[in-house]
C-alpha cells in the first residue's frame, strides 16, 4: 500500500482508540458537556481520516502528489489542534478554547476543499 493512505487509515485507527477511551472516560465521569469534542475526534478522525485512506489506496498516483501531502496535512492538523479546542472550549475556558477551535475548523475546512479536487481526480472518467 502507498505511503500517504497507509497514514490516513493508521491514523484513524489511533483516531477511534482514543476516541472510544475518551467516550468511556466521559460516560464514567459523567462529563456529557466534552461530546463535541468525542463526536469529532471519532467522525473527523476515524471516519473522514479512513475514507481518505481508502481512496488514496486505490489511487497511489494522486497520493505521491504534493497536493495529496498538503491535504493530508490540513486535515490531521486542523482535527487535533480543533479537537483540542472543543476540549477547552467545552471545559469551560471559552476565551481559549473558542479561538482555538475556530483555527483548527478553517484548517479542516480547507482540508475538505481540497479533499474535493482529490476526489474529483480519483473518479474522473478514463474514456
Ligand atoms: C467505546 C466507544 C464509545 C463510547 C463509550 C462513547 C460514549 C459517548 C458518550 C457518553 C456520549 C455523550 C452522550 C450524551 O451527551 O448524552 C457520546 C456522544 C457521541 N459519540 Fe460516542 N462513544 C463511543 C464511540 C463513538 C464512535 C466510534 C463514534 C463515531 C464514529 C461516536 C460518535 C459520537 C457522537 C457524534 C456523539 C454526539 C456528540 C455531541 O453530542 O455533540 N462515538 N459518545
Amino acid at each position: 500500500m502507498n505511503a500517504l493512505a497507509a497514514f490516513h487509515l493508521r491514523a484513524a485507527a489511533i483516531y477511534v482508540a482514543l476516541g472510544m477511551a475518551a467516550g468511556i472516560a466521559m460516560a464514567a465521569s459523567q462529563h456529557f458537556e466534552y461530546g463535541p469534542a468525542h463526536g469529532h475526534l471519532n467522525l473527523l478522525g476515524f471516519a473522514s481520516s479512513a475514507i481518505y485512506g481508502l481512496v488514496l489506496k486505490d489511487r497511489p498516483d494522486l497520493a505521491a502528489t504534493r497536493f495529496a501531502v498538503a491535504h493530508a496535512i490540513l486535515a490531521h492538523l486542523g482535527l487535533v489542534v480543533m479537537t483540542i479546542g472543543l476540549t477547552i472550549l467545552f471545559s469551560g475556558d471559552v476565551a481559549t478554547g473558542e479561538p482555538v477551535a475556530k483555527a483548527g475548523s478553517v484548517l479542516v475546512l480547507l482540508g475538505g476543499l481540497a479533499f474535493i479536487k482529490l476526489v474529483f481526480a480519483a473518479t474522473r472518467r478514463s474514456i
